[in-house]
């Protein structure tokens, strides 16, 4: 049964973990919703996994909609939360208008935005005309230039207790949900513990409320980088080499298609068409 936000709550305060995956089409959200994953991310990581971006800089409004769109057909029963792309968040007119779209022509269930307490009014103003708000915080990969690269964040006094105090405005403003992104495990776990609602760590450590990881990094599909916190449970991409390699070597050496693989007609057709000849 499709989860909802106060099954999200009740989680937390049972402690029971909440698993989240990350996808971009119908059928990667078909197989996450067959798993019986709790949610579904459409992140804008889908500008460098699927799309050959070199970040999430580039990817557009109209992209996060088609790819919402597909996955909401995909995964009828999942709680989906669609990332907001890079600049669709600028200003509240902006964040409004744009979340609007994700939910009422994408089908998201909710919207998800990077960053802290300055985005705070942003996630109020959304969260006040109905539209379910994620937070994001720890490294931000739309900002990552601004943080000094893909690092870990929050390892000095000062960052962890920014993102401390970043953690309560992004709850206070009425975000239902909020993921931890590269901060060590401990500070995870005391913002995780200091929060109501459940936090989602990636690169985060065990003490977070859930998980989320990138479906194209779960099963090996994406082989141009490996970011530690990553763990690959199947290695689809190799497989689906060897299998085209297959395909292909078949085609050129005359043993696809067999006739397992083909079409034939009735005795006679033939002759009353074109003769004998
Ligand atoms: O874009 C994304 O996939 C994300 C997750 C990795 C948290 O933001």
């Amino acid at each position: 049964m499709k989860k909802s936000i106060p099954d999200f709550e009740r989680m937390k305060q049972a402690g029971e973990k909440i698993s989240m995956l990350t996808a971009y089409d119908y059928p990667s959200a078909k197989l996450v919703e067959a798993a019986e994953v709790d949610t579904i991310l459409v992140g804008d990581s889908l500008g460098m996994v699927v799309l050959g971006y070199d970040s999430t800089v580039p990817v557009t409004m109209e992209e996060m909609l088609h790819h919402t769109k597909a996955v909401r057909r995909g995964a009828p029963q999942t709680f989906v939360i669609t990332d907001m792309p890079f600049l669709s968040y600028a200003s509240l007119d902006l964040a409004v208008a744009n979340a609007g779209r994700l939910i009422k022509e994408g089908g998201a269930d909710a919207v998800k935005l990077e960053g802290g307490s300055s985005l705070a009014p942003i996630v109020q103003a959304l969260t006040r005309i109905g539209i379910p708000v994620v937070g994001h915080i720890g490294l931000t990969p739309q900002t990552a230039g601004q943080l000094g690269g893909f690092k870990v964040q929050g390892r000095d006094v000062e960052s962890a207790k920014q993102l401390t105090l970043d953690a309560r405005a992004i709850e206070q403003a009425g975000a239902f949900l909020l993921v931890l992104e590269a901060i060590p495990r401990q500070l995870a776990g005391h913002i995780t513990s200091g929060l109501t609602i459940p936090t989602i760590g990636i690169g985060a450590g065990l003490d977070c409320d859930g998980q989320v990881l990138v479906y194209h990094d779960i099963l090996g599909l994406f082989e141009r980088f490996k970011p530690k916190f990553v763990k690959q449970y199947a290695q689809l991409g190799r497989e689906a080499v060897e299998a085209i390699q297959s395909y292909n070597r078949e085609v050129k050496d005359g043993s696809f298609p067999t006739e397992e693989h083909t079409f034939g007609l009735a005795d006679g057709v033939i002759q009353k068409l074109y003769g004998d000849k």
